[in-house]
């Protein structure tokens, strides 16, 4: 199994170019199973979620050829409606063909995911959502078996916002007949994109990107071109890199827009930032300020930026906290921070932070993707070696993360 090896306390500088977002890349892949035919999906970045998200569109009869970041998807020859338990346990999105599926073909039976390290996570609102719009649900063996002849028009109210929830919905609505209203349905950019793609496929929605989503359903959709927008997420890491580590790094083929609340928190721990129309440079200027941060669905500042933040703040001159409101356990990464000798303290959903002016170098253990993340970070800013092992949880959301951060300067090393 590989670990990174990292030699800490070196300032990074330069430019990162960052790949298309994961979170977008996956539900479009998903929404192909509405269509008949070959469709060009550019930005695809290449990461293990995206090839799994691939083999589980073969296993379903889809064809796949993949060309860089380009990726050819013929979906003419659907002949399986299953997703596996083997699949969907080392990926939840793959419940994200259930929607999809039944919408085209009146069936899919689907594993369900179960828990996962940031919390219990269920499933309960894209199985209400479907009912809504007509569709019969058994749950047996572990798996959701669901048909429908007709899918029809529905308002679906969200008791929170859950952002593949609504993508399953906006995929199922599109060619269900009649109206559909999502209430309270996610913000976030990746359901944008995925409407996006809907529409020049021929749905018709209006109201992605609030909370209040139309669709008024069409008979069929045809295959199309589509790109796969910036991954915030990558951008806001390697901003919380040159900022953590003294450095001044700029990202670049970003969307500033879909990054708000993050550089409004880099501003608000002192760093110094400039945006243009598709890059931002951060620049540190010494040691942060302490901060609190709330996490929130967007555009409150993303769950998935967390981890990161959290190493960033332990250096922090002072005391921060971090109230988690999105998942209930993701705190993995704090007791591995606390080897390395940060003072984070757990108190329910919030985790306190108490600065201190150095990390040393230490073995650590990636406990999920973002944690494994908020990990390296803090292995670049501390003294000395810090390897971090389990790092196939970082390949399934980064594009060879630790040679962008080479590129920047980082002594950063993958060992098998
Ligand atoms: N929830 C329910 N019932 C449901 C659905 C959600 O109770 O049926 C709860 C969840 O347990 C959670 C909250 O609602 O407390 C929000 O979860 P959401 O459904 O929005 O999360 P998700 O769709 O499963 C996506 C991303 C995650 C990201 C979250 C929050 C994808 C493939 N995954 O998950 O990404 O953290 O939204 O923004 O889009 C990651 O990339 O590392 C990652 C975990």
């Amino acid at each position: 199994m590989d670990y990174i090896e990292i030699e800490g306390g070196v300032q990074l500088h330069g430019h990162v170019r960052i790949g298309g977002a994961k979170n977008a890349a996956l539900p479009i892949i998903a929404s192909l199973l509405l269509t008949t035919g070959e469709t060009r999906l550019c930005n695809v970045p290449r990461v293990r979620d995206v090839f799994t998200f691939g083999q589980l569109l073969q296993a379903l009869g889809a064809n796949i050829r993949s060309d860089g970041s380009e990726l050819v998807i013929d979906t003419s020859r659907i002949d399986r409606f299953e997703a596996p338990y083997e699949l969907v346990k080392t990926m939840r999105a793959s419940f994200l063909v259930l929607g999809p599926l039944l919408a085209r073909y009146g069936k899919a039976r689907v594993s369900l995911p179960g828990g996962c390290a940031i919390g219990a996570r269920p499933v309960n609102f894209h199985l209400q959502g479907l009912e809504a719009l007509g569709a019969h649900l058994e749950l047996t063996q572990g798996y959701v078996s669901a048909y429908a002849g007709q899918l029809r028009g529905a308002t679906i109210t969200f008791p929170t916002p859950t952002v593949t929830g609504t993508e399953n919905m906006l995929m199922a609505a599109v060619l269900a007949k009649g109206t559909t209203v999502i209430e309270n349905a996610a913000c976030e950019p990746e359901v944008v994109n995925l409407a996006e793609a809907l529409a020049r496929m021929g749905g018709r929605i209006i109201g992605a990107g609030s909370p209040r989503i139309a669709i008024e359903g069409v008979s069929d959709l045809e295959a199309s071109v589509h790109d796969i927008i910036p991954d915030r997420i990558e951008a806001g890491t390697f901003l919380v890199a040159g900022a953590m580590t003294g450095g001044d790094v700029t990202v670049d083929r970003c969307r500033p827009q879909h990054l708000g609340t993050l550089l409004d928190h880099l501003r608000g721990i002192g760093a110094g930032l400039e945006v243009g129309a598709d890059w931002v440079r951060v620049i540190s200027v010494g040691r942060a300020q302490p901060l609190d941060i709330v996490t929130a669905p967007y555009p409150g500042f993303p769950t998935d930026m967390q981890a990161q933040m959290m190493a960033l703040l332990t250096r922090a001159d002072g005391r921060s906290v971090i109230s988690e409101t999105v998942f209930e356990n993701r705190y993995m990464h704090a007791a591995e921070l606390c080897r390395m000798g940060a003072k984070v303290d757990l108190e329910g959903s919030d985790a306190v932070i108490t600065g201190v002016p150095r990390l040393h170098g230490a073995p650590v253990m990636a406990t999920d993707l973002r944690a494994s993340a908020g990990l390296i970070l803090a292995g670049l800013a501390a003294e000395g070696l810090t390897t971090v092992s389990r790092v196939y949880h970082l390949d399934r959301g980064y594009e060879q993360i630790e040679v962008k951060l080479a590129a920047l300067g980082a002594k950063i090393r993958r060992l098998p």
